[in-house]
């Protein structure tokens, strides 16, 4: 198995604080490669350290078999990154930004004209070749920012929040482009606090507190991550019996999504106790993504304190 990115007991600290704890993972070529976890939990250290703009601590890593420690420069050549805080020139044109860039990875001139087409194609901003880019609207900003980013068609694409602070639709735009450049071979890690985006993803890694706690497809989550019996109930105003239903020895814990509860039993054989506690019918549920990362976030969380 080709892998494009491995890790080995990759580390950074800060001080005494350590942002990235020991983290092992493997991304394959092709891979569209979701990171998540709860905000200051180091998925961005992460990312910087494997786009060779932050040294590691301690622990190492190969991205496109170029040594994270001996070849950040190379590192830097081959790979795009888009951060959340990525730069356009806000005075030059969606043409002009892209030939920028073009001219930043010596693409040769006689091949700018045709690769800057092609961008403009791909991120689906025809049309607006001579917008200014202060103009644009913010998904239209973020779809340039990829132009940029993947101008030099690189194997490899780092992605670090890129679809906070745009609406719905640009989201979804967005994402189909990754997914097509995944489809044409390019490697994609991406962070995201959207549940729709982690299910498109081919796999999840989930890092909190510096650890990465679990690492597998979405449906394998679903199924494995949570351990015991998950129920949902119509409970409306819920917020305020949640703390007596969390109270119930046989429930572990309990979340709400509108009018809707989910509760984590120990087992289902504890399905009719909840009915008669809660006063409503409680019915089996296949963990949601999100339901697996409450879970997880809280059980690292309890562990860390015990
Ligand atoms: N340059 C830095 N100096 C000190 N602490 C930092 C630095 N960069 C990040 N951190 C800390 O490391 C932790 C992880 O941050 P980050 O990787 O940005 O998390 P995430 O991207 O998951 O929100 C946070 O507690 C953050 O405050
Ligand atoms: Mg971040």
């Amino acid at each position: 198995m080709e892998y494009v990115v491995t890790t080995s007991d990759l580390t950074r600290k800060f001080g005494s604080f350590t942002a990235v704890n020991s983290l092992n993972i493997n991304i394959r070529q092709g891979e569209i490669y979701g990171f998540l976890g709860p905000n200051g939990s180091g998925k961005s250290t992460t990312i910087r350290m494997l786009c060779g703009i932050l040294e590691p601590t301690s622990g190492s890593g190969t991205v496109l078999g170029y040594d994270l420690a001996r070849d950040p420069e190379k590192i830097k050549q081959n790979i795009g990154y888009m951060s959340q805080k990525f730069s356009l020139y806000e005075d030059l044109t969606v043409y002009e930004n892209l030939n920028f860039y073009a001219g930043l990875y010596s693409i040769p001139r006689r091949e700018r004209d045709q690769r800057i087409k092609e961008m403009i194609s791909m991120t689906l901003l025809s049309g607006k070749e001579n917008d200014l880019a202060a103009n644009l609207g913010g998904g239209l900003k973020q779809r340039l920012a990829l132009g940029c980013a993947i101008i030099s068609r690189p194997a490899i694409l780092f992605l670090d929040e890129p679809t906070s602070g745009v609406s719905p639709t640009s989201r979804r735009l967005f994402f189909k482009i990754i997914q097509s450049l995944a489809g044409r071979g390019t490697t994609v890690m991406v962070t995201t606090h959207f549940m729709d985006e982690a299910e498109r993803c081919h796999n999840i890694a989930f890092i909190s507190e510096g650890t990465l706690i679990a690492n597998d497809t979405p449906d394998n989550l679903k199924k494995t991550a949570i351990r015991g019996c998950m129920v949902e109930m119509e409970i409306p105003g819920a917020l305020n019996g949640i703390q007596y239903l969390e109270g119930l020895p046989y429930v572990r814990e309990c979340s709400v999504h509108g009018s809707m509860v989910h509760a984590l039993l120990d087992a289902c054989e504890h399905i009719p106790d909840l009915e008669r506690a809660a006063g409503v019918r409680a019915s089996e549920i296949t963990p949601s993504l999100e339901d697996v990362f409450i879970a997880l976030a809280r059980l690292n969380r309890r562990q860390v304190k015990q």
